[in-house]
């Protein structure tokens, strides 16, 4: 008679021959190595991820062939670094199906973007008594901006709270969007949780009552397919180097009315379309908000980042995904003493858990020691920890790289971790 894991194995060996897992594990170099002379099972993807070939080649192209500073030489090299990091960038406006593509703002990472619309639309938007509203599983980047935007301008951040699932609750975000509230900043996929939220109606919620939307879509960028036109948000931020892009670059999409009436972020070269010492006229849309020299390589990086992703398609790598999740729900959510922190009904490939008496550092130790890249801590997002009445968790995040094998070397590395020091 065959168990439950016989069935889900035979679902899995289906899967995988529909989606060509051991192929697309051989275009990331990296995936091969051993840790500590055992194969590595690399499952922290929501800290960073691992990078295709495609990516590392396309930066060492650039470095080798074409280097040269954008937007300012008529020489030849600077004309095609110029058209690189400019075909990056539609390449990001396709992806996110933005209108146009001066609304695709590189900078560094999902926090710089956040920064920016703290600094810059919050600066200016946001006044004493007013509100800005987040929700309970925001990771720090969404948080930390705005208490420091709410210090300075004597406003209010209001905090939307979220179930034991790990999922918010609806009517009390729709009853703190007040009229105070100046603008809504919310995770699209929790860090945490692996929460996805209804940005959709979340943002419709709030423009019922005329508040703008940022959405952060650091962990949702990779995982699910973003359409900031069908989501109607007025930003929306994501990191590089999360998309199997480099690390140090990132995008700010932000809708052009709004971006053009949006005061600059960084003075600089770049910026500008002309300076004299009595006044600078800025430069139009992206140029405005990409002051000095940017990340060229990390954009063409991040270019062939979308290309590759796109290959494999965003839909098959979410139902992929999917199917490891619940694989690994299952197999590591049974073991004894585990508890799954956060079992939202809509979910992407985050496990995260504790195991009854034994701190979550001491588990990756162990971990670590098998070849298993896991993240233990309080995954920045310290309120979340507070909020679960737990002092961290550790965390196995997933990709579409990922395999049922690895998940059952991270089971036992469980079982052996909880041999060792339970
Ligand atoms: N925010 C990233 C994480 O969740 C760094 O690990």
């Amino acid at each position: 008679m065959s168990t439950a894991r016989d069935v889900l194995n035979g679902v899995d060996r289906e899967r995988s021959i529909r989606f060509p897992v051991e192929k697309i594990r051989q275009d990331f170099p990296l995936l091969a190595n051993a840790v500590h002379g055992k194969p590595l099972a690399y499952l922290d993807n929501a800290a960073t991820s691992q990078k295709p070939l495609a990516v590392i080649e396309a930066e060492e192209l650039f470095y080798r062939r074409d280097c040269s500073n954008i937007h300012r030489g008529v020489h030849e090299l600077s004309e095609r670094a110029t058209r690189w990091y400019e075909d990056a960038r539609t390449k990001v406006q396709q992806f996110l199906n933005a209108r146009e593509s001066r609304e695709i703002i590189f900078v560094r990472g999902t926090t710089e973007a956040i920064n920016l619309v703290a600094s810059t639309f919050g600066r200016k938007q946001v006044g004493a008594g007013d509100e800005v509203l987040i929700t309970a599983m925001e990771h720090h980047s969404n948080i930390v901006p705005w208490q420091i935007l709410c210090e300075e301008k004597g406003a209010r951040l209001r905090v939307a709270p979220i179930n034991d699932r790990g999922e918010i609750v609806f009517e009390e975000y729709e009853r703190l969007l007040s009229p105070r509230t100046r603008l809504a900043a919310l995770v699209h996929v929790s860090n945490v949780l692996g929460t996805i939220n209804p940005v959709r109606e979340m943002v419709e919620a709030a423009h019922r009552r005329n508040v703008p939307v940022l959405l952060d879509g650091a962990q949702a960028a990779p995982h699910l397919k973003v359409d900031v036109q069908a989501l109607d948000c007025e930003f929306y931020a994501f990191s590089g180097h999360k998309l199997y892009g480099p690390t140090g670059v990132g995008v700010l999409y932000g809708k052009a009315g709004l971006l053009d009436a949006m005061p600059p972020y960084q003075g600089g070269g770049d910026m500008i379309r002309s300076v004299t010492f009595e006044k600078t006229i800025y430069n139009t849309l992206p140029y405005k908000f990409e002051a000095g020299t940017p990340n060229i390589a990390g954009a063409i990086g991040l270019g062939a980042a979308v290309d590759y992703v796109n290959g494999i398609g965003l839909d098959n790598i979410a139902a992929y995904e999917g199917e490891l999740l619940a694989y690994g729900t299952r197999v590591v959510g049974g073991i004894s003493g585990v508890r799954i922190i956060g079992t939202a009904r809509e979910k992407a490939g985050v496990i995260s858990f504790v195991i009854e008496g034994i701190h979550p550092h001491d588990v990756g130790t162990v971990l670590d020691q098998e070849g298993i890249a896991v993240r233990t801590g309080h995954h920045c997002a310290q309120p979340l920890m507070e909020r679960f009445k737990i002092p961290a968790a550790t965390r196995a995040s997933l990709a579409f790289y990922n395999t049922t094998r690895e998940i059952d070397v991270l089971a036992a590395g469980i079982r052996k971790a909880k041999e060792l020091l339970g």
